[in-house]
């Protein structure tokens, strides 16, 4: 079975093919346009995807050695994600799948990012629970199969990685904020200062209070004051916020792990490349005798490996959609 991902939801064009569950090739075109509004600007992305969907796809099947003949079926992601980047995808696997005659397949990108673990050799025994967390998402899957989840807790607000993005651009760091928070807390105090956690009930999380302490913390500066304080504290605020948030994920993990009896952790999405969430998690989980499994970093960001391997696993048992789907930004995980 040779399965064409296709994925669009945001600002990476990507293109990937798997052939009876191995992964054969992934090709991944990533927008820089938007790096000077200090984020992605949809109109901007949407039309970047016209231009490389093509191109991208041929380079991902002529890796793979295929032509578009030898395709069984395509997979690809209908939301959740921006509107206009969504259908540059879904047009595109649908005109596709209509000249080839073959199955479409519509992937929930967060069932991508589930999938992404099983791109591995290495993988978590089921059921798992796995921490989705990313510029778009944050949320705790307990995940039964590999194509049966149930969504045990979600942020409420912002996601993590937005909220790393909203404060790096509040302590004037080039965007995208979180890489560069995490290189800069690893020379940081993180008991500098003690930015609120917010714990909610259950398993949910809230990220935006601590961006508008960030906030505070800075305005209570005089703005004569506020550069000199940052030149000399900038680490100390990044590892100080790092921190917050770190926690703020790793405790409703911990109890879920444990009111569920759950020892395989997975982590994935883009902040999953965060250091010091990694070890935290990974601590946490050897505390409770488990493991943690995080996929390479180029399948922790957007990517159509996990898509075309998501796909995959949908078509081998059997399910497909009709070449009337449409894209649907707002689609959850339930
Ligand atoms: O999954 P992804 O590539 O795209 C989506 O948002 O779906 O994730 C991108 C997010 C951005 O918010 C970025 O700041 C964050 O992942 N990120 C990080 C790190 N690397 C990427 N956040 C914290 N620490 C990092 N090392
Ligand atoms: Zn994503």
């Amino acid at each position: 079975m040779t399965v064409l991902g296709i994925e669009t939801s945001c600002d990476d064009t990507a293109a990937a093919v798997v052939v009876d569950g191995t992964l054969v090739s992934s090709v991944v075109s990533t927008q820089l346009e938007h790096a000077e509004w200090g984020g992605v600007v949809p109109e901007l992305a949407s039309r970047a995807h016209e231009r490389a969907i093509v191109p991208v796809v041929a380079k991902a099947l002529a890796e793979a050695n295929l032509s578009r003949s030898d395709l069984d079926a395509i997979a690809v992601t209908v939301g959740p994600g921006l509107i206009g980047s969504l259908l540059v995808g879904v047009s595109f696997a649908k005109a596709t799948a209509l000249a080839l005659d073959i199955p479409l397949v519509a992937v929930n990108h967060l069932d991508g990012h589930l999938a992404s673990l099983y791109l591995s050799e290495d993988q978590p025994a089921f059921p798992h629970l796995n921490l989705i967390v990313s510029g778009g998402h944050t949320q705790i899957m307990k995940v039964h199969s590999s194509h049966e989840s149930a969504l045990l807790g979600k942020t409420r607000d912002d996601a993590a990685g937005e909220a790393f993005d909203k404060v790096g651009k509040l302590l004037g760091l080039p965007y995208p904020g979180g890489p560069e928070i995490d290189r800069r807390s690893t020379r940081g105090d993180s008991t500098f200062h003690a930015f609120p956690r917010t714990r909610l009930k259950g398993y949910d999380m809230s990220f935006s209070g601590i961006k508008t302490s960030v906030l505070y913390h800075l305005n209570a500066i005089s703005e004569d004051a506020r550069e000199d304080y940052l030149r000399e504290h900038i680490d100390d605020l990044c590892a100080s916020f790092q921190e917050a948030v770190v926690d703020m994920l790793v405790a409703p993990v911990k109890k879920a792990m444990k009111d569920h009896r759950i020892r395989d952790l997975g982590l994935v999405g883009g902040v999953s490349a965060n250091s010091r969430l990694r070890t935290r998690l990974s601590e946490m989980v050897s505390g409770l005798n488990g493991r943690l499994f995080v996929p390479p970093m180029v399948y922790c960001m957007d990517n159509a490996a996990m898509i075309a391997m998501a796909g995959y696993h949908q078509f081998t048992s059997g399910v497909t959609a009709p070449l009337t789907i449409t894209a649907d930004p707002s689609l959850s995980l339930a």
